[in-house]
């Protein structure tokens, strides 16, 4: 490729001929055009060359006689700017492991990789987004250049699960569903409802005490008690007739864990007395006497 725009030497430019030159160089199409000062060989003079355009590459410098002489770079290879490059430049990324090209080589580019969904790009390797833990919520989701940012959740929200998807979520309303409140909310849990009724005096409406969904109440009621979690442990041993080695976790991952048995316990054969029961040995004798009382199980 030959550049035919000419461009004169530009030495010694004065205020008064600048701004009808760029206007002419608008006119040709070229804009201003970088040069470069060159010595030639032969006459070893000093010229001023006008540089190449991105995508091309000096093949040869400018003589007295004729201008530069661009040629287009080769496959695999890229100049972005004007140049005077006497080779263009290798496009040297490569995409590593977890990443994805998101700009290919050509001419005037180098290749460009980004971290693969999922992941986000940390002292040049792509590391996979967080997640947040149970209490907190995703407050931005991750991008191929940040992590995930997590915030707890505020008064009236919760986050049960690790996730690194998921905002805070807030409690549901137990009355717009007809329903009463079983257990509040906290930044753990949802608030649970219950249409197990509480007030004695009313036997029209509802289930009765000691049926399914009472059952259901009262397991949520225990499970998510402040039950100190070596109690729980111990709790959930009682009710094992073969215990399990299990380890320790934090109050509200132990909390799930026990309402899980006990939803599991409960497909099996009804656990209300059985629960009491174990509530009794585990020495938690205030709340048996809450269950009893809020759940009508004298
Ligand atoms: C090379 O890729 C870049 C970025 O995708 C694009 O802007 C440019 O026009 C391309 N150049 C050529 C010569 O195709
Ligand atoms: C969340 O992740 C932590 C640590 O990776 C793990 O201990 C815990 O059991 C997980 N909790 C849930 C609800 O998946
Ligand atoms: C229903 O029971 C509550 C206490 O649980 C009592 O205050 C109220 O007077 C009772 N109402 C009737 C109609 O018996
Ligand atoms: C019993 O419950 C129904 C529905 O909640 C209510 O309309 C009714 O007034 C209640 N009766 C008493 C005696 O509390």
């Amino acid at each position: 490729m030959l550049l035919s725009c000419h461009v004169p030497n530009l030495r010694h430019p004065s205020k008064w001929m600048f701004a009808p030159l760029l206007l002419l160089l608008a006119k040709l199409g070229c804009s201003a055009q970088p040069t470069y000062q060159w010595r030639d060989a032969v006459s070893n003079a000093q010229l001023t060359c006008q540089q190449c355009p991105p995508g091309t590459f000096v093949a040869q410098h400018c003589t007295r006689d004729r201008p530069t002489q661009c040629e287009p770079c080769p496959d695999l290879h890229y100049t972005q700017y004007w140049n005077y490059l006497e080779k263009c430049r290798y496009c040297n990324v490569i995409c590593g492991e977890k990443q994805v090209e998101v700009q290919q080589c050509n001419s005037t580019h180098n290749r460009v990789c980004q971290c693969q969904d999922g992941y986000y790009s940390e002292m040049e390797f792509c590391v996979r987004h967080s997640k947040c833990l149970p209490g907190f919520g995703v407050e931005k989701l991750g991008t191929p250049f940040e992590n995930t940012q997590c915030r707890a959740c505020p008064r009236g929200f919760f986050s049960s699960s690790n996730s690194s998807t998921k905002p805070c979520q807030p409690h549901q309303n137990c009355e717009q569903q007809g329903k009463v409140v079983n257990v509040e909310g906290n930044q753990y849990h949802d608030t649970l409802c219950t249409s197990c009724r509480r007030d004695r005096n009313n036997s029209t409406q509802g289930p009765a005490p000691g049926d399914d969904d009472c059952e259901q109440a009262l397991i949520d009621f225990v499970a998510y008690q402040n039950i100190p979690i070596r109690k729980l442990k111990r709790l959930q041993q009682i009710l094992e007739h073969s215990p399990r080695k299990q380890a320790l976790g934090t109050r509200a991952a132990m909390q799930e864990k026990f309402r899980a048995f006990l939803i599991h316990l409960r497909e099996g054969h009804p656990v209300t007395k059985e629960l009491l029961v174990a509530l009794r040995t585990a020495k938690l004798h205030s709340i048996e006497e809450q269950a009893r009382e809020r759940f009508l199980l004298r």
